[in-house]
């Protein structure tokens, strides 16, 4: 017959070896995860627009291969000419079974400036950035919030989420510039 009390001295030992192993494993995953979620986090903290922050960088894959609010701000500002594509060509589509002058004429308007802040970003902000010239950078960013606001101020009832999404995130990529400077 086993000596009990050795059968529990057993048991106690295997369930500290499974516990530290455990606990470990779960640290070191914490540690992993927590360099980017912390990143996107803490960038975003400082943010007008929290929520649009957060949503639209953890559902862009690129946003997990920064390594510091530079690298971060870079990768969004692609993500801003990536949603003015995006919102022309939704209006674009859209144009083409439209008959009202009316709606036809605000939909043009809103083409014009989402290719306006494509152009922007893409033309000038982003070199400017990547000379580290934030103050010209933040100009572009600036325009193209200045974009969504002129689209939505013809009164345009389509793809309002997305012009509101264009909006934010270009704004917040302006808080990310400023966050830089300082
Ligand atoms: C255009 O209108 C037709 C008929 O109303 C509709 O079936 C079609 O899905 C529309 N296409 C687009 C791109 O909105
Ligand atoms: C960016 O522009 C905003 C106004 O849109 C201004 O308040 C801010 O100081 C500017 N930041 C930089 C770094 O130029």
């Amino acid at each position: 017959m086993t000596n009990p009390t050795c059968f529990y001295l057993h048991l106690l030992m295997l369930s500290i070896v499974l516990h530290v192993l455990f606990v470990n494993q779960n640290i070191a995953t914490a540690i992993s995860n927590n360099d980017e979620v912390s990143l996107i986090r803490n960038s975003c903290d400082g943010t007008h627009y929290l929520g649009t922050c957060l949503s639209v960088l953890e559902a862009d894959s690129r946003s997990k291969s920064a390594t510091d609010l530079k690298s971060l701000t870079r990768i969004s500002m692609d993500i801003v000419c990536e949603e003015a594509i995006g919102l022309k060509s939704l209006f674009t589509a859209a144009e083409k079974n439209i008959t009202d002058p009316n709606l036809i004429k605000n939909v043009k308007k809103c083409i014009e400036v989402s290719d306006y802040c494509n152009y922007r970003i893409k033309t000038f902000g982003i070199p400017d950035f990547e000379e580290g010239n934030y103050r010209f950078a933040n100009i572009s960013a600036k325009d193209c919030v200045d974009c969504a606001t002129d689209c939505s101020f013809t009164g345009i009832k389509l793809f309002n989420k997305e012009i509101v999404t264009l909006h934010d995130f270009s704004a917040d990529v302006q808080d990310f510039i400023n966050m830089l400077q300082n």
